[in-house]
């Protein structure tokens, strides 16, 4: 069996911090397209510097393909100079970041004190029967992403959901599926218009 490449332990000797398996493996698993390596290595070119360069590139690599796959943080790693523990580990803490595919909406529906005295639970019911979809799952169409989640710090409006980075309060089981219902038929233009 082909063994990695020694390259030795984070932290031993002089040398920065460096991934176990490596750029060129972390490549030549395949599951990404090719670009993103080009792609992070202009960024890093770019954006001169060390660590405090990851977060702020962790995004730009989410935004461009909608999570951050394992080699594509052994990549990183790899070209910053840490070990890939210290990427799972800032990849793991924020909320912001993951490591599946997220749907082009993100649902998030507030329990927190407020929101669950307002009667959230039936938003959220609402939201997962129209968005055909588990809290902390995604739709079938792959459109939507539901979550419950702790206070959005809105409480005034409660009950409070967000869809993508817009807070709606007040909401309404009705209104709840409307807006889904909104969004799924401007998804259906859009991918009429694009011959999807
Ligand atoms: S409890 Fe829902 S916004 Fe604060």
């Amino acid at each position: 069996m082909n063994q990695p490449p020694d390259r030795g332990r984070p932290g031993d000797g002089d040398e920065p911090l460096s991934g176990f398996y490596g750029a060129e493996e972390a490549r030549s698993r395949r599951s990404v397209g090719d670009e993103i390596w080009s792609f992070i290595d202009a960024y890093l070119e770019e954006h001169r510097g060390g660590r405090e360069r990851l977060i702020p590139l962790l995004h730009r690599i989410q935004e461009k393909i909608g999570c951050l796959p394992c080699e594509v943080q052994e990549y990183v790693a790899d070209r910053i100079g840490l070990a890939p523990v210290q990427v799972y580990g800032v990849v793991s803490f924020y909320h912001g970041f993951t490591t599946t595919p997220r749907a082009r909406h993100q649902v998030k529906v507030c329990m927190g004190t407020a929101c669950h005295m307002a009667r959230s639970q039936r938003v959220l019911d609402a939201l997962a029967d129209r968005c055909r979809a588990e809290p902390g799952g995604i739709s079938d169409d792959g459109l939507f992403n539901l979550d419950a989640v702790r206070c959005i710090g809105a409480c005034g409006m409660a009950p409070t959901i967000m869809v993508g980075t817009a807070v709606h309060g007040s909401t309404t089981p009705r209104q709840a599926r409307r807006m889904v219902d909104d969004l799924r038929n401007r998804a259906g233009e859009s991918a009429g218009e694009t011959g999807e």
